[in-house]
């Protein structure tokens, strides 16, 4: 469990003021002057030597990331950082937290990893449906220009470095990062070929650039204040520091929580979240990162640590560490359905196997849920998720197949059983 000491986001809920005068009694934009003296890369390798993975989904490591970027940015071709904040992952609501709470810990971490990174700005594109949260992040950006902490010569340090917001129209896609920089760019949401043309090569208008998620930027400053072996020493090893996690469905108090990378996942719902409607025994499963990854029934649930390398050796993942309870109550068919639907809504309409294929997958489980089918087709419909899983643009396409192909792997008992009585009922 998280010592209160290693918290970082201290306010998380909203108790004290999102100003500048209570963020510095938080102690951020603290001896942010001092890191802007560093050369660039010794923040790179402090960040690399924390063991910061992305927080966004993909868990990439972040100062790796920014090593990617050009070294010598020209006046005609600078570099970008640009800020994931469209958050529309279906249980996901950890970023706005952040950017309604703590948004000064936002705006001070661009400024530390855009420095890291030679950028001349910041972007930080904001889902559209976070009105109020946009509203309450610029108000920071203002204070934080007001005090000349960043603009012209940001902190006295004599780097000049911007930071803007813009905001989307409510598209899941727009988070896909080149997709992102499309919709950033005024063109469609629609996710770019990688390669050739990978971001920090040519990005945002066509300068390098790195997309980060909030969360990811947020804890820079804290990784800089406090030390990379700090970081380091929170979680376990390759699965460092902390993470907000987003605990919701049958739970008695769902909510977002800083916790410790690698805290098992039973504690982390009975500790925080008040346990499992009606106790544990009574959980049917978990969806442990957001509705992309696969569930996890609870014989593995009642073990499994919540970390990238724990969930990945399950067959499941992170992602945006959004937990999504289900009791025994829950009818899983019906609800992997509804994901389904989702990403069929979502999908940009590119290329044929996510265009065509989302929406038969969509089809074949409506009659799952009924019990209209063949045992025969819960093979046909896993064999479709695998032709659809890594061969689209985009990562959407995978999205769409991985929480079909736990449903089998885990529950494909619950399919058949829905088939037999369907047949029973029909005779
Ligand atoms: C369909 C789709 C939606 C995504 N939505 C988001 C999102 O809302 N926020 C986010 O940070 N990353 C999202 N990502 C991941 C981004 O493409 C990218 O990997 C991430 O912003 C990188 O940040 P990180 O390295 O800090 O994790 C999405 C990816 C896909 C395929
Ligand atoms: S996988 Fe789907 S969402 Fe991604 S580019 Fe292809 S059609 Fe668009």
């Amino acid at each position: 469990m998280l010592k209160a000491q290693d918290r970082i986001f201290t306010n998380l809920y909203g108790h004290e003021s999102a100003n500048l005068q209570s963020a510095k009694k938080r102690h951020d934009w603290s001896d942010t002057k001092k890191f802007l003296k560093l050369a660039p890369d010794q923040v790179i390798e402090a960040v690399k030597a924390s063991g910061l993975r992305g927080r966004g989904g993909a868990g990439f490591s972040a100062g790796m990331k920014w090593s990617f970027m050009p070294k010598n940015p020209t006046e005609d071709r600078p570099n970008f950082l640009v800020v994931n904040a469209d958050e529309s992952e279906p249980g996901t609501c950890k970023d706005r937290d952040i950017l309604r709470n703590e948004p000064h810990k936002l705006i001070e971490g661009c400024l530390i990893a855009g420095y890291a990174m030679r950028a001349r700005a910041a972007y930080i594109y904001i889902r559209g449906e976070y009105y109020n949260e946009a509203e309450a992040l610029q108000k920071a950006i203002d204070e934080a220009y007001d005090a000349g902490l960043i603009g012209k010569n940001a902190c006295g340090s004599g780097y000049d470095f911007d930071v803007y917001i813009h905001r989307g129209a409510g598209a899941y896609i727009c988070g896909e990062e080149t997709a992102l920089l499309n919709s950033l760019e005024g063109r469609k949401g629609m996710p770019r070929l990688k390669p050739p043309a990978f971001p920090a090569a040519v990005g945002v208008w066509g300068n390098p650039t790195t997309v980060n998620n909030v969360e990811t930027i947020a804890v820079v400053p804290a990784i800089m204040r406090r030390g990379a072996s700090w970081f380091a020493s929170i979680g376990r090893p390759n699965n460092a520091g902390t993470k907000i996690f987003c605990i919701s469905g049958h739970v008695n108090t769902p909510c977002n929580v800083e916790e410790a990378m690698s805290i098992p996942l039973k504690e982390l719902i009975e500790k925080h979240a008040g346990g499992v409607r009606g106790g544990w025994d009574n959980l049917l499963a978990v969806i442990p990162g957001g509705s992309s990854v696969p569930l996890l029934p609870k014989e593995i649930c009642d073990t499994v640590l919540m970390d990238f390398d724990a969930l990945r050796d399950v067959q499941s993942g992170l992602g945006t560490a959004a937990v999504i309870v289900m009791d025994k109550s829950t009818d899983v068919i019906k609800a992997i359905t509804k994901l389904s639907k989702f990403y069929m809504h979502e999908s940009c309409g590119q290329c044929t196997p996510c265009r065509e294929g989302v929406g038969w997958l969509y089809k074949v489980m409506c009659r799952f849920v009924e019990g209209n089918a063949t045992v025969d087709e819960i093979d046909s419909l896993l064999d479709a998720t695998k032709q659809i899983e890594g061969h689209t643009i985009c990562a959407l396409g995978d999205a769409a197949a991985w929480p079909i192909q736990g449903l089998i792997r885990h529950f494909r008992g619950e399919i058949e059983d829905r088939i037999k009585n369907y047949k029973l009922r029909a005779a």
